[in-house]
């Protein structure tokens, strides 16, 4: 995964890390004609791993007291929806070469514009409360 991606969360940049893979694996069975059959398969297990994400994501938000919570589950849920689509009107074959794109953007799109900024935030977060707080110096 691109350095520029990866935002000193251990836990949401193995996340991240593997939802690259699985958007690179997805890119590839789309462009391979002889692969189309596995692109559901594919579709199917990013969705899956997004949700896991997703939530966890959300969660640790909350945690930290997030004040954009609402706004970034909304594009959460604006990603899960082009999958529920997806699953529910399947596209013919010779589409899901637009689908890809739509997906490899959105993913990879949120990371950089929403995760980013909520990583600021986690960051600041973390330090003001690793730093000993109401205790008074010893003199
Ligand atoms: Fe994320
Ligand atoms: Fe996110």
């Amino acid at each position: 995964m691109d350095a520029k991606y990866i935002l000193g969360i251990p836990e949401i940049d193995a996340q991240h890390e593997e939802l690259h893979e699985l958007v690179n694996s997805l890119r590839e069975v789309i462009t391979r004609k002889d692969q189309r059959h596995l692109v559901h398969q594919a579709l199917k297990r990013l969705h899956q791993l997004l949700v896991t994400h997703f939530a966890y994501e959300e969660a640790f938000m909350k945690m930290i007291g997030y004040a954009d919570l609402p706004q970034h589950k909304k594009t959460h849920k604006g990603v899960l929806n082009i999958f529920e689509n997806y699953f529910d009107h399947p596209p013919e074959p010779g589409d899901y070469e637009i689908l890809g794109k739509m997906i490899t953007d959105k993913v990879l799109g949120h990371v950089m514009e929403h995760d980013v900024k909520m990583t600021e935030v986690a960051k600041a977060h973390m330090k003001t409360n690793s730093a000993p707080r109401g205790r008074k110096q010893k003199t």
